[in-house]
C-alpha cells in the first residue's frame, strides 16, 4: 500500500472512491459541504438521506457506501464511522476495520482517497452548546501526525493475513490478482508537510509492519518456528536493520552457566538458541534490556498438558516474537536509547532426556531451583535470561512472557499483568500502552506470596503449591533473578498474545500484544 498526501480538494481527488471520515453526531452534508462549497446540494441532500436510511449515525466501525453520480470526481463515496471522540485510537480502529470492509468486498477499486479531520467539524448550524461540546471532544493534545501515524499503523494490522498453509490462496489466480494490486491512499484534511507527512507514515507502517511480523513468527506452527528458525528470522531482522544479533548455540548456553534454560532444552530434540539483539544509540543514556519467553512450543515436558490445553501452545514464543517485532522498530526509528533484545529459546518436550518433576538446577546466577512442576517452564528459561541482562550492566528490565494460565483467570483475554520493582517504569508502560491500545493491569509482588516457593533441598522451587495467585507467585520467582537496584517490570501476556476472534486492530491469532507498547515506550524515552 502506497500512502500519498491529496493536496487536491477531496471532492476533486482521482481516485477510485473517496472515504469520508463522519464523527457521531456530524452531518455528512455539511462536512461535503464544508470541503467542497460548491458540492451540488440535491446531490449532498440525497446523500444524507441515503445515510439516514442506511441508518448512518458515525458510530466507530460504522461503514456505508453510495454512487457519486458524477458529482465527485470519484465514482463511489464511501463514509466511515469514527465515533464520538476525536483520538489516534479511534482513528486506528477505524482503519483496521476499514481496510478489512474493503477487502472483504468484491470490487477492483484499487485507490481510494481518504478525508480525515483531526477536529470535529463545528459548522453554521451547529448549535452554541453543540459546539462547545464539540470542541471538548477535540483531543487537542494529539498533532496531526499523530492522527496519520494511527491512520497508516491502523490499516496496516488490519491487513494483517497469514495464508501461507492455505493451498486454495495458492493456486488460485483470482486471489492473487487482488494481491497484486499495490492500491494507492491518498490523505487529505491534514495541514502536514510532506516531510512530516513522511516521517508520520513511516512510523505508522513500522509499527504495524513490526507487530504484523510478531503475529506471523506465532502464527507458524511449531514444526516450522523452532529455536534456529526463530533466531535465524532475529538474525533477518538485525540485517535489514543494521543492528547486532548475536546467537548462542547449546554449548556457548551451557558455558554461561545456564543451568535453568539447558534443563528445560534437555527432553527436547531442536537444540535451544540464546538470542541476542543489540541496538546501540550515539550518546545513550542509559540501555533498556527487553527479555522474551522463547518456547516455541509448551507440552509441559513430563509434568504434561492435557491435549485442550497444549493445542495452541506453539503461541508460547509470544514473548520472543514480540521481542523480535519491538527490535524491528528500534532498528529503523533509531531511538535515543540503547536497548538490547534477549530471547531464551526452547521447546518444552517430554522425553527420556527430559526434567523430572523434582530435579534441581542451577541458574546463571548462581541460584538452585527443585523443579517440582516441569510445566512452569518459562520462568526457568526467564531465570537465565534475566541474570544475563544483569550481568550485562543494563539500567532497566523489560520482561514479555506467557507465563500463567492464572492471568487469563485473572484478567481474561482483556489486559496483560503488569507487575515489577519500579513504580515509575510502570507508569511509563501504562502510559505507552494506553496510547498503544494495549491495556495493562498492575498485580502487587508481596513479600508474603515468597514462601510458597520455598524448597526443602533448593534455594527455590520453580511452582508454588496450591495454585493460590499464580501469576504474582511467578513474578516473585523472577524476581529472584533481577540484579536489587536495576529497575525491572514483568509483562505476563498469556491472556492477549492470542485472540480466538477479530475485532478492529486485533487479528484472529497471535496478536503480536506488546510490540506497541514497548515501542512507543522505547521511542519516548
Ligand atoms: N505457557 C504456559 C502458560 C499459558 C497457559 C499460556 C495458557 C497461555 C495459555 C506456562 O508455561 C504454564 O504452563 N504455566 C503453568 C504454571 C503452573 C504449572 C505453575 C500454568 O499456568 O498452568
Ligand atoms: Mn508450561
Ligand atoms: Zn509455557
Amino acid at each position: 500500500m502506497k500512502f500519498s498526501l491529496e493536496s487536491n480538494q477531496p471532492t476533486k481527488s482521482k481516485a477510485d472512491a473517496l472515504i469520508l471520515g463522519i464523527y457521531s453526531g456530524e452531518s455528512v452534508k455539511e462536512v461535503l459541504h464544508h470541503l467542497d462549497a460548491k458540492i451540488d446540494k440535491v446531490f449532498a441532500d440525497q446523500v444524507e438521506n441515503h445515510l439516514k436510511t442506511e441508518g448512518f449515525k458515525g458510530k466507530l466501525h460504522q461503514f456505508s457506501s453510495t454512487a457519486s453520480f458524477g458529482h465527485l470526481q470519484s465514482s463511489r463515496l464511501i463514509v466511515l464511522g469514527l465515533g464520538e471522540k476525536v483520538t489516534p485510537k479511534n482513528i486506528r480502529k477505524a482503519a483496521a476495520g476499514l481496510y478489512r470492509k474493503l477487502n472483504g468486498a468484491d470490487n477492483h477499486e484499487s485507490s481510494y482517497s481518504l478525508n480525515i479531520r483531526p477536529a470535529k467539524l463545528q459548522t453554521s448550524s451547529v448549535g452554541k452548546k453543540k459546539k462547545a461540546a464539540a470542541e471538548k471532544s477535540t483531543d487537542t493534545k494529539y498533532g496531526e501526525d499523530e492522527f496519520l501515524c494511527a491512520l497508516v499503523e491502523g490499516w496496516t494490522l488490519g491487513s494483517f493475513n497469514f495464508d501461507k498453509y492455505k493451498t486454495q490462496n495458492q493456486n488460485s489466480g483470482e486471489d492473487k490478482k487482488k494481491k497484486e494490486k499495490t492500491p494507492e491512499l491518498k490523505v487529505s484534511g491534514l495541514s502536514l508537510s510532506a516531510k512530516d507527512f513522511a516521517t508520520a507514515v513511516k512510523k505508522g507502517k513500522t509499527l504495524g509492519d513490526s507487530t504484523n511480523l510478531a503475529r506471523t513468527l506465532i502464527a507458524e506452527p511449531a514444526f516450522y518456528m523452532t529455536p534456529t528458525r526463530l533466531a535465524n528470522e532475529a538474525k533477518k531482522v538485525a540485517k535489514a536493520t543494521g543492528l547486532t544479533c548475536t546467537v548462542m548455540t547449546e554449548a556457548q548456553i551451557e558455558k554461561l552457566g545456564m543451568g535453568a534454560l539447558m534443563g528445560v532444552a534437555r527432553g527436547a530434540d531442536e537444540p535451544p538458541r540464546f538470542i541476542v539483539l543489540k541496538y546501540t544509540a550515539p550518546k545513550a543514556k542509559k540501555q533498556i534490556a527487553i527479555v522474551g519467553k522463547g518456547i516455541t512450543f509448551d507440552s509441559g515436558g513430563l509434568s504434561l498438558k492435557t491435549a485442550v490445553g497444549m493445542e495452541r501452545m506453539k503461541y508460547d514464543m509470544s514473548g520472543a516474537a514480540a521481542v523480535i517485532g519491538t527490535m524491528q522498530v528500534i532498528g529503523t526509528l533509531k531511538p535515543r536509547v540503547s536497548v538490547m533484545g534477549v530471547i531464551a529459546a526452547t521447546e518444552n518436550m517430554p522425553s527420556g532426556k527430559a526434567l523430572h518433576p523434582g530435579d534441581v538446577i542451577q541458574a546463571m546466577n548462581g541460584k538452585t531451583i527443585e523443579v517440582n512442576n516441569t510445566d512452569a517452564e518459562g520462568r526457568l528459561v526467564l531465570a537465565d535470561a534475566l541474570s544475563y541482562v544483569c550481568e550485562e550492566g543494563v539500567d532497566e528490565i523489560i520482561d514479555l512472557a506467557t507465563l500463567t494460565g492464572a492471568i487469563i483467570h485473572a484478567l481474561g483475554r482483556v489486559a496483560a499483568g503488569v507487575m515489577g520493582t519500579s513504580n515509575e517504569l510502570i507508569k511509563d508502560l501504562d502510559k505507552a500502552a494506553e496510547e498503544a491500545g494495549e491495556k495493562l493491569w498492575r498485580l502487587p509482588l508481596y513479600e508474603e506470596f515468597k514462601p510458597k516457593l520455598k524448597s526443602d533441598i533448593a534455594d527455590l522451587k520453580n511452582a508454588g503449591s496450591g495454585g493460590e495467585a499464580g501469576s504474582c507467585c511467578a513474578a516473585m520467582f523472577l524476581k529472584e533473578f533481577v540484579k536489587p537496584g536495576i529497575p525491572w517490570a514483568h509483562m505476563d501476556i498469556a491472556g492477549v498474545a492470542w485472540s480466538d476472534k477479530e475485532s478492529a486492530e486485533i487479528n484472529k491469532g497471535g496478536t503480536g500484544f506488546g510490540v506497541r507498547t514497548l515501542s512507543r515506550y522505547i521511542l519516548s524515552r
